[in-house]
């Protein structure tokens, strides 16, 4: 009893100092060739946005010679700050668009959290309630009618289906699933690719793109708008698909009925509504999903 005692009192002294210097962590801003001034020093910080994001304090580091090839781009600066205070280093590297869950939780399609009121979509096959939106919860089960949505088929090229989530929610992805009751062996369906998009009132939508970034380039003023300047008029290097959508991303789907394919955006964001659209799917557009996050006090 008393060894069960002690051991359990190392375990936690044990904890507590792995938690403590878990919580502290000293960066440092060392100095390298500037290539693109021979002879000159500049400042550098290794990592991306979030580890510098996490210091809690900033030293001095060494002087590098040469240029150090880092794996990803790194901070350059003249005015570096060396400081103990977190905030000081959140106001310097201005993390506070940051969005972060200490832990990403499902939010509700399956456990019902999210009411079926609060889930619609595009179509449904034969507009039968049996392939409706509430049919999408992930895991969903059923002895009769289907275990996914289903969208109308040919007459609905540009499915969605969409929930409401409510405020202060941040949303990190989502898991999908295909249609689970279906078993005609290669007629099985499911979604192969998808884009997602994010909404505060449900009218106007930001996509979700492949870096995070929240804001596509669009040209105006000048007529594209109103089409004064005619569509074969605007070109560019490239774009994203072949819909002109260039800045939506398109993520794998499934490959079956039930495996789960958890994808995790490359940025968090805070949205009151999430947007699911298929872009590609095996024989009809079916799925099932839950949507991963937090509440953002959490
Ligand atoms: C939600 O929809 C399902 C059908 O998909 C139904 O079985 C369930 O009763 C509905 N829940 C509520 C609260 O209406």
């Amino acid at each position: 009893m008393r060894r069960l005692a002690l051991a359990a009192l190392v375990a936690c002294v044990f904890v507590t100092l792995v938690g403590l210097v878990l919580a502290r962590r000293a960066c440092y801003f060392s100095q390298e060739p500037d290539a693109s001034q021979s002879g000159r020093l500049r400042w550098v910080m290794p990592g991306s946005k979030k580890d510098r994001c996490a210091c809690t304090s900033i030293r001095p580091g060494p002087v590098n010679m040469q240029a150090v090839r880092w794996s990803h781009p790194p901070f350059y600066t003249d005015t570096p700050i060396f400081t103990n205070d977190p905030e000081d280093i959140h106001d310097y590297f201005n993390c506070h668009d940051i969005l972060e869950c200490s832990e990403v939780r499902p939010l509700g399609m399956e456990d019902g959290r999210i009411r079926n009121a609060s889930i619609t979509v595009s179509s449904m096959w034969n507009d039968w309630a049996n392939f409706g939106p509430t049919r999408a919860r992930l895991n969903l089960e059923t002895k009769s009618g289907s275990a996914a949505w289903c969208d109308a088929g040919s007459s609905d090229a540009n499915s969605w289906i969409q929930v409401e989530l409510g405020s202060n929610v941040i949303i990190t992805g989502v898991i999908t699933q295909g249609r689970g009751d279906y078993n005609y062996g290669n007629l099985d369906r499911w979604v192969t690719e998808f884009k997602v998009a994010f909404s505060d009132d449900g009218v106007d939508w930001t996509d979700v793109t492949n870096d995070g970034s929240r804001s596509p380039m669009k040209i105006g003023l000048l007529g594209t708008e109103d089409g004064r300047i005619p569509d074969a008029s605007i070109t560019a290097s490239s774009f994203w698909d072949k819909n002109l959508n260039y800045a939506a991303h398109k993520f794998p789907g499934n490959s079956d009925k039930n495996t789960h394919v958890t994808t995790t955006f490359p940025k968090a964001f805070q949205a009151r509504f999430l947007r699911i659209l298929s872009t590609q799917w095996s024989i009809y557009c079916s799925m099932r999903f839950e949507v991963l996050g937090c509440r953002s006090h959490e």
